[in-house]
């Protein structure tokens, strides 16, 4: 499989300053040639609302398409009480629905967790994992990621200067290359991209 493939990356904090958004710039920049990385906009994604299943916002659309159109998606968070921020929260939501059309379903993904404290978001990763788990996502198991003590990689102009933080991301993101290529197809996008064919919430639906 030699196409260039498509990820796309859901930030879990819309801080202009962001850590998160900061690491994972860095992670772009030593990415290999052969992916392309696009941030989702999660800012112009409002609450999910199931009211609104039937006619869903613009920006609930093309977060949809951005994920169908991608052969892998990278979360890349914050922890927030031990948890997932909710603007993550909600896009992984948005994204799951309507019943029976998630666009998760079997997009191969990994976690990077990252945190001023020295617990690295383990809690944020894990629960984004839960999550991945039931959405039927393939999830990277190794390098796993969880950077602590991000303010110190940092120089005054918000690039990481650390090189073994460099070299850790470099190994992250070209194992995360070979892990989405297991599951791409030869022609255009990794599995399906055809709403309805999936099922990935089905075990909800029959569960309650
Ligand atoms: C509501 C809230 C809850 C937080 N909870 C945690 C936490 O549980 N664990 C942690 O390591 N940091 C926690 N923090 C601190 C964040 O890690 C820190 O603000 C970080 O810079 C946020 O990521 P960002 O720089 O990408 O915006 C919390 C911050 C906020 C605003």
């Amino acid at each position: 499989m030699d196409r260039k493939l498509r990820v796309v990356a859901l930030v879990g904090s819309l801080r202009r300053e962001s850590y998160t958004l900061r690491v994972l710039q860095a992670l772009m920049g030593v990415a290999p040639l052969s992916i392309t990385i696009e941030i989702a906009p999660l800012e112009f994604v409002s609450l999910y609302n199931q009211d609104q299943d039937d006619n869903p916002p613009p920006a609930w659309r093309a977060l949809r398409d951005q994920v169908s159109g991608s052969d892998g998606v990278l979360f890349a968070t914050p922890e927030y009480n031990r948890s997932i921020p909710g603007v993550l929260k909600n896009a992984i939501d948005v994204g799951s629905r309507p019943a029976g059309a998630s666009v998760w379903t079997g997009k191969p993904a990994a976690v990077l967790s990252v945190s001023p404290g020295s617990l690295g978001g383990f809690g944020a990763n894990h629960h984004v994992r839960q999550c991945l788990t039931f959405l039927d996502m393939p999830v990277m198991q190794q390098p796993e990621a969880y950077l602590g003590r991000v303010g110190t990689v940092f120089d005054a102009d918000g690039h990481i200067t650390s090189a073994d933080t460099l070299e850790f991301l470099r190994r992250f993101v070209n194992a995360f290359d070979h892990w989405i290529r297991r599951f791409a197809t030869a022609d255009s996008v990794a599995i399906t991209t055809s709403r309805g064919e999936r099922h990935g919430a089905d075990s909800y639906a029959t569960q309650h």
